[in-house]
């Protein structure tokens, strides 16, 4: 059943306010239906995934270069996942031209509709960080986790072309997380262990990913977690289990659990044994931090790590633009070219054509990449600590 419309999405549906938004509201009813929703909801900002030329390919592209053609606006502010190269420094990364070229299309055809080319999966790291309550409608599955969990705010895992129709109409269906009643664990994660580096919440996140499967989950046992820890929880738990809400009593804002909710445990030995099944080759080509993308603080660690060294293989630490551009500006940078890595900026490992540039073993510090490299580049994968990774616990990684 078609759900109630106010006179502006009618308006929209009815193709008076022009074609682009005619055809996102179609799609946005659509869904409605399919979900059961009772109505629309009005966002404050969308985040789209489904920008890089790896994962949309041709027929994207020439959907989204048509949709611009209808001259078709946003409503709302919106933002852009990363894509799949640095947009200034392709060249320098090796990837194909052909690839690149479009690439750029791509980029130029959201654009064009006004949508920010901010290419980041972290938007709350660039200060779009929306507020408890706030309805928003971002797809990138670590910022929707990340949006709802530790900000308060209410979005749907959406998929790129909905997230789309969302800054198109400036509304989306209103149902799963968006409704109060939804926002309740159905699973409890008794953490007995210590969780001291950001890779032990990824490690943490794909357990109780794997177990919820989509349902929200409450953590106890967690006494202190910065932004960065919660951020690669929430990346794995996505990742393994399609999560889009946890709490974690006395740090995230809501924490409400079912009577009834099934409990679990998570201690030394179930750590150590998700741990060693993510962990698949000792040894890599190339190290790959910043997934999801990483912060400053991730940035100046790193420095620090590598300052007056040299690393025996490539280091890429996957940011935004903006946040590169900070970096630059505080000399992070330069102590981390000078030590041969480099911060690759609006895109990530994941999503930018690594098998095609000759890399074939990466190490990451990240659970969610140690999901996604096997299946979309063709990697084999180590999973250490970063410190590891970088060789400062008697690793290789570097040297004096
Ligand atoms: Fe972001 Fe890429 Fe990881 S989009 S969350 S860095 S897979």
């Amino acid at each position: 059943m078609e759900p109630p419309l106010t006179k502006k999405e009618r308006c929209m549906l009815d193709g008076e306010c022009g074609p682009g938004k005619q055809q996102a509201m179609e799609i946005l009813v659509a869904l409605a239906k399919i979900y059961g929703a009772k109505g629309m909801v009005p966002v404050t900002s969308a985040q789209i995934s489904g920008v890089s030329y790896k994962t949309i390919g041709d027929a994207g592209l020439e959907y989204l270069e048509d949709l611009a053609a209808k001259g078709t606006n946003i409503e709302i502010p919106a933002y852009l996942n990363p894509i799949g190269m640095d947009a200034q420094g392709w060249e320098e990364m090796k990837v194909p031209k052909d690839f690149a070229e479009k690439q750029l299309k791509i980029l130029n055809a959201y654009t064009s509709m006004g949508i920010k080319p901010t290419c980041t999966c972290t938007p709350y790291l660039i200060g779009v960080r929306p507020k408890v309550g706030e309805h928003i409608a971002w797809a990138e599955s670590s910022a929707v986790v990340f949006a709802n969990s530790v900000l308060g705010a209410r979005t749907n895992r959406e998929g790129g072309p909905s997230a789309l129709c969302a800054a198109i109409c400036g509304v989306t269906p209103k149902y799963g997380m968006h409704l109060e009643k939804n926002r309740i664990a159905d699973l409890v994660v008794d953490v007995e262990v210590a969780l001291p580096d950001r890779s032990d919440f990824g490690v943490l996140g794909a357990i109780a990913g794997g177990v919820a499967r989509g349902r929200v989950v409450a953590f106890k046992g967690i006494k202190k977690a910065d932004e960065d820890k919660l951020k690669y929880l929430g990346a794995a738990m996505a990742a393994f289990g399609s999560n889009s809400l946890f709490f974690i009593k006395g740090i995230t804002p809501e924490w409400k659990v079912r009577d009834g909710a099934e409990n679990i445990t998570a201690d030394e030995s179930e750590m150590a044994r998700m741990r060693k099944t993510l962990d698949e080759c000792p040894e890599e080509d190339i190290i790959t931090t910043g997934c999801p993308h990483a912060s400053l603080a991730e940035i100046k660690e790193i420095a620090g790590m590598v300052r007056g060294k040299k690393l025996k293989k490539p280091l890429w630490v996957c940011v935004s633009r903006a946040v590169k551009e900070i970096a630059a500006e505080q000399g992070l940078a330069e102590i981390i070219e000078k030590a041969g890595g480099k911060l690759v900026a609006d895109t990530c490992m994941v999503v930018s054509p690594m098998e095609e540039m000759g890399y074939k073993n990466t190490g990451v510090n990240s659970a969610k990449a140690v999901k996604y490299l096997p299946t979309m580049c063709q990697q084999r994968v180590h999973f250490a600590k970063l410190e590891d990774l970088l060789g400062f616990r008697g690793g290789k990684g570097a040297k004096k």
